[in-house]
């Protein structure tokens, strides 16, 4: 790996490699995680709470995430390595290959993601809604499901997938068998299937394969770029093939070349939002493509999933939370206050992670970086996330384990970089979609349709009343 790429931007790489270093020396393990790797023995006795809480829905070799002791790797490279010394394109190429690209590949990589990024097919499509008046994220994934059409045969019936290969949903036929209700374990059983024929190569291939995943990578952006100028009043920025993914990025949502920090910064940000274990969206996603739909829906479903407050949308939060609080000063007490009214704050908490959350670890200090030298305002916004942080870990780190999430610094990190807030989610999901296409692509090579069980505790045998009586 040249580590030299990054040389107009070494303070970044300094600061994440002090972040690593501090974590390693509160938790002692980065980057010598938990040997795993070994294929599991179905089938898996697990405990399971409300919300599948520690159910396994699959095995995957794409990411590896420890909340315990606040581990995140991607194909097995530890989360401060990539963000030291990679790129997002080779991030996302690792994600969906499983190794990282040779110079070559890396080169022909960039290439189709530059080509993919001009969609002007797709952009015309969208200019015919109301973009201004949509939710960015609505918006973002209408945007999405028009990329299908760029591959117009999805709808053809020989693109249609293979019915040797679909799975019936039929609850009876599912080898699974949960205990009698009450029972807190459950035993899943996924039996050894005959091997499937392999269906025909057709043109789903290029719906479900690497193609389409190289497409909503680079044209994701794209779109959600557009979307943030039309909700201006203003047409899109068209990509600029010499810029970086990261460089077009930041180009196409504020007009202007970046600078190497601007650049680096955001690319950074991206590395660390690119996957994350079966988070929601990423669940979401796979369910999607289980039932056999192609690559396009699980990522409008993985955009829709991550929509909400509890997972991506927390970041905007965050940003009002800061600008309510005003000052240092005031954050004890409104902490205090909110903790005494039962409230969340957003920004705060993981469902996995008991720990400091190690990409929270960078983004704290990148935003820090980010403020330095800046107008009192600025100064004033850092200051108070930090005291803010501060007074959570005091009062809830120890009893709760709550500590910063992803989403704590990252809203102040893209403020600094120009993009407007109603844009974090997208920019999210920009990232993610990496993680989504590599997942689902990994499932669907040995799919199994996902249908868990509800636990029923409604009423039997109720005599139906009619309209009139009742
Ligand atoms: N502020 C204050 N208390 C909290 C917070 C918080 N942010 N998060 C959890 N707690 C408390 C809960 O009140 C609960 O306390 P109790 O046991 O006394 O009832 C305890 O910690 C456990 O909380 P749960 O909600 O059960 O934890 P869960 O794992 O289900 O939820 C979640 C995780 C949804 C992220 C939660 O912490 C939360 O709502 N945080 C705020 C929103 C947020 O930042 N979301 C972004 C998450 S990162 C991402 O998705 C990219």
């Amino acid at each position: 790996m040249n580590r030299n790429r990054h040389q107009e931007t070494t303070e970044i790489t300094e600061l994440i490699l002090d972040a690593a270093a501090k974590a390693r020396a509160e938790i002692g393990v980065v980057g010598k995680q938990a040997a795993t790797g070994k294929s599991a023995k179905w089938p898996i006795d697990c405990t399971i709470g409300p919300g599948l809480e520690g159910a396994i829905a699959c095995e995957s070799k794409v990411g590896y995430v420890n909340g315990g002791a606040g581990l995140l790797s991607y194909r097995g490279y530890d989360i401060f390595e990539l963000c030291a010394y990679s790129t997002y394109e080779e991030v996302s190429y690792l994600l969906l290959h499983g190794h990282l690209p040779t110079a070559e590949a890396l080169r022909d990589y960039e290439q189709k993601l530059a080509n993919y990024r001009h969609m002007n097919q797709t952009l015309r499509l969208l200019m015919s809604f109301p973009v201004e008046k949509m939710n960015a994220m609505a918006a973002l994934r209408m945007g999405t499901i028009f990329m299908r059409q760029e591959f117009t045969s999805l709808d053809h019936e020989e693109a249609k997938p293979d019915l040797l290969d679909a799975i019936s949903a039929d609850e009876d036929s599912i080898a699974m068998e949960t205990k009698p209700s009450g029972e807190r374990r459950a035993i899943y059983e996924f039996k050894k299937k005959k091997s499937r024929k392999k269906s025909k190569k057709s043109n789903r291939d290029d719906a479900n394969g690497l193609e389409a995943c190289y497409h909503l990578i680079a044209g994701v952006p794209t779109i959600t770029a557009a979307i943030a100028r039309l909700r201006q009043g203003m047409m899109p920025y068209e990509p600029l093939n010499e810029l970086s993914h990261a460089g077009n990025i930041f180009y196409m949502l504020n007009g202007r070349r970046p600078t190497p920090i601007e650049e680096r910064v955001l690319d950074v940000a991206l590395i660390l939002h690119a996957d994350h274990g079966m988070n929601a969206s990423t669940f979401a996603s796979m369910v999607v493509a289980s039932t056999m739909s192609d690559i396009y829906f699980s990522v409008g479903s993985g955009i829709a999933a991550l929509n909400g407050p509890l997972h991506g949308g927390a970041n905007e939060r965050v940003l009002h939370t800061i600008r309510e609080v005003g000052s240092p000063e005031n954050a004890g007490a409104w902490v205090k206050d909110s903790l005494a009214k039962n409230e969340k704050i957003p920004g705060f908490g993981h469902r996995v992670y008991k720990t400091y959350d190690p990409r929270a670890r960078i983004l704290g200090p990148l935003a820090k970086f980010q403020c330095s030298g800046c107008t009192d305002e600025i100064q004033n916004l850092i200051s108070t996330a930090e005291k803010v942080e501060q007074e959570v870990i005091n009062s809830l780190a120890q009893e709760k384990k709550i500590f910063p999430n992803v989403d704590y610094y990252s809203g102040v990190v893209y403020t600094r970089l120009g993009i407007d807030p109603a844009m974090f989610t997208p920019l999210f999901a920009v990232s993610r979609v990496a993680g989504w296409t590599a997942r689902v692509l990994e499932y669907i090579q040995k799919n199994r349709i996902f249908r868990p069980r509800a636990l029923y505790t409604g009423a039997f045998n109720r005599e139906f009343v009619a309209i009139d009586e009742r």
